[in-house]
């Protein structure tokens, strides 16, 4: 039986020790399925703006508990901090002076988020109080306790605090469904495809494409859009046939065999939805193979292995159904990076090289999209629990797992939860960007 610190740390004897000998006790992060409303009041909003209003109604809208002072609170299920009017650092202060106090009381699971403007003004002093915040939601994030997390919106300054990116990204935060994304922040540099019918059912009548989804995360995302009301078409090689058909028969989606590699990939997949009369509403480039090697060791094969599949044959599929008729009209392509890409992971240098080059094509790609009404963004995982990380040494998968703020691993579960959101109509107002799903992961930044 394999040692699980995480697992074992939660059990009656395992709290007692850690408690004694100081090691990490990691918070059971609350999911969507044990957490389903959109947000954890009590919920203290701060800011002095017409942006903080509008954040503040739009959560009562949501039924939250919102609040202005948090003085007469116990405890705190989430702090929103509006930020998007400060013109000098020193405008900061009066708006966080009951920050630390709040901070203290944030229930398991809390949630802190700010949303301010992107840091892209020539006025010095305007941009200098709009990049402080970044490195503010950073620490604040290092040192939230109980599971509790703290991400940042940042929205560029011709989008309204009241568009549908920004209240996208805003409900998105707040639910459970963003448990392991920690130190983050957004940018929102469009107003978005609008607000779904349905929040929970917001992919109903949208049809996505996985690549990979016969097993681990790609399994993950093609049952979480699933649940989301989306038809999936789920992709996966020849030689993962019956674990790709039973999920199809699990979710009733549309299993289709194929290597992503082979040279007319991209045509037959456009073939395929042709032949079944489908307009892809998305796209998830999820699969994705290691060959890790020292680089002084590393070989041809295991180099080209990985960019080929890693990001190579992303771009011929891209290529042929971006000039195919196959593409809705708020079109959204998700690929799968890695916080390897970020920062580099020894033993990894065709991987880190392959999913550098995922957020390269994104940001290059988004842009492209938008003009479309589409957009392109990609999820970058820290450590997730799965089979590609089950073959990681034990001592050395341990530090990994805890070497983030939240001192766990993920679960394939949080990244679907985030690939549904970037394929949702709000994140029309995401061009380009990669979002990582972490726990703060201690490497990059
Ligand atoms: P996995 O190895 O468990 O599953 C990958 C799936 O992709 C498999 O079903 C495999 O058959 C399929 N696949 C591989 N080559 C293919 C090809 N040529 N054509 C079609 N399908 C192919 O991997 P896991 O852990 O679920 O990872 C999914 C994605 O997330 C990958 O892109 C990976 O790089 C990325 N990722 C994973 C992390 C983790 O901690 N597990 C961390 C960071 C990124």
């Amino acid at each position: 039986m394999k040692f699980d610190y995480t697992t074992a740390v939660r059990t009656g004897p395992g709290k007692f020790i850690a408690g004694k000998t100081g090691l990490p006790q990691p918070t059971d992060l609350p999911r969507f399925m044990d957490r389903p409303q959109p947000v954890l009041g009590p919920v203290l909003v701060l800011g002095t703006s017409q942006g903080t209003e509008d954040i503040a109604n739009q959560i009562l809208a949501w039924d939250g508990d919102v609040r202005r002072h948090g003085d007469e609170l116990d405890k705190i299920g989430t702090i929103v901090v509006v930020l998007d009017e400060i013109t000098n650092p020193t405008d900061t202060g009066p708006i966080i002076r009951e920050l630390p106090a709040a901070f203290k009381k944030i229930k398991t699971g809390g949630r802190v988020l700010t949303i301010s403007r992107s840091a892209t003004e020539d006025d010095p002093a305007v941009n200098a109080a709009r990049a402080g915040v970044e490195g503010f939601i950073r620490t604040l994030a290092k040192e939230a306790r109980h599971g509790a997390t703290a991400n940042g919106i940042v929205v560029d300054d011709d989008v309204e605090i009241t568009a549908s990116s920004v209240i996208g990204a805003l409900r998105f935060f707040l639910t459970a469904k963003s448990a392991f994304i920690s130190g983050q922040t957004l940018r929102v540099s469009d107003d978005g495809g609008g607000i779904p019918a349905l929040w929970e059912q917001h992919l109903a009548g949208k049809n996505v494409l996985v690549t990979g989804a016969a097993r681990g995360i790609g399994a993950a995302i093609a049952r979480t859009l699933s649940r989301d009301g989306a038809k999936v078409i789920v992709l996966d090689v020849p030689g993962s046939g019956s674990a790709l058909s039973e999920l199809a028969n699990e979710i009733g989606a549309i299993p289709l065999q194929m290597d992503i590699t082979s040279e007319n990939a991209g045509q037959r997949i456009v073939d395929e939805l042709t032949k079944r009369n489908i307009v892809l509403d998305g796209f998830v480039h999820n699969a994705g193979i290691t060959r890790d090697k020292y680089f002084a060791n590393m070989t041809d094969d295991r180099w080209d292995a990985v960019i080929d599949v890693n990001i190579a044959a992303q771009l011929r599929i891209n290529d042929v159904l971006l000039t195919s008729d196959r593409l809705g009209d708020h079109f959204r392509l998700v690929s799968l990076a890695s916080t390897s890409g970020v920062a580099g992971n020894a033993g990894q240098a065709n991987y880190a090289y392959s999913k550098s080059a995922v957020m390269g094509m994104v940001a290059a790609l988004g842009p492209i999209l938008a003009e479309r009404g589409g957009t392109a963004n990609a999820v970058a995982p820290g450590f997730i629990e799965t089979e590609m990380t089950g073959k990681i040494p034990p001592v050395q998968r341990e530090i990994f797992r805890r070497s983030n703020s939240l001192k766990q691993g993920g679960l394939p579960l949080d990244v679907a939860e985030t690939v549904s959101f970037l394929l949702s109509l709000p994140a029309g107002g995401y061009v380009g960007q990669t979002l990582r799903v972490c726990g703060q992961n201690l490497v990059g930044r």
